[in-house]
């Protein structure tokens, strides 16, 4: 009876284990990004400046000069109201302001989400060789599936999956994560911005 007991507890345990808990993400980071854009038709390149308490993002896109696409430098500002959009071409080097009628997108593991799985990144094989994440998922208030990958240790984002439909979805993997903004002057407009 004993080993028996002692048998469910360590099968308990195990299984307990296997469910992540759910961490924070950070706050604010910096971070180069992969990014298949399905309303543009092609995969970029970018570096992302991420500040979610001031809800504040810029994105800077890489630009492929054998590629004849245009390419841009976006400031989201949703601390003011309303929120506001600053699109820079980085070709034409013409800006674009808008109002911002979106939400404030944040990198974290939603309230909606599940926790899917623990997983390691890589290979187990030796030390170095892989990352241990964690992977969520869920649909959001509008209807869209989303799902996230966090690294277990930190809560770093690894992956963010956003899909509206079959046809139109945001997939976004980080690289390179750096906590915390080097300079806050990114989330200034750029000066072809001003009028
Ligand atoms: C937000 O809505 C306003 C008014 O409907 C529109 O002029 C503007 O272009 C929209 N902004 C974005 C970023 O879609
Ligand atoms: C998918 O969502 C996009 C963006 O909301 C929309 O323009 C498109 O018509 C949708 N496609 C289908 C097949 O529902
Ligand atoms: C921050 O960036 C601005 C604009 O690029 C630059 O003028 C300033 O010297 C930078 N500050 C620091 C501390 O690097």
């Amino acid at each position: 009876m004993k080993t028996l007991l002692l048998f469910l507890f360590v099968a308990v345990a195990a299984v307990y284990s296997q469910v992540p808990e759910r961490c924070e993400a950070p706050q604010a980071f910096e971070s180069k990004i992969g990014r298949l854009d399905t309303i543009r038709g092609f995969f970029l390149r970018a570096k992302v400046s991420y500040d979610a308490r001031n809800m504040r993002t810029r994105v800077i896109e890489e630009v492929e000069t054998r590629e004849e696409r245009d390419y841009y430098d976006v400031l989201y500002l949703h601390n003011t109201q309303p929120g506001k959009e600053y699109r820079f071409n980085l070709k034409t080097k013409q800006c674009e302001t808008t109002m911002l009628n979106t939400t404030f997108r944040r990198f974290e593991i939603p309230d909606f989400a599940r926790p899917l799985g623990e997983f390691t990144v890589g290979t187990k094989g030796e030390p170095g060789e892989g990352v241990d994440v964690t992977l969520w998922g869920g649909r959001t208030e509008d209807g869209a599936d989303w799902a996230g990958v966090f690294t277990l240790a930190g809560c770093v984002p690894v992956n963010d999956r956003y899909i509206r439909n079959a046809t139109s979805f945001d997939n976004i993997d980080f690289y390179d994560v750096t906590l915390g903004i080097a300079n806050a002057s990114v989330f200034i407009p750029p000066h072809e911005c001003m009028p």
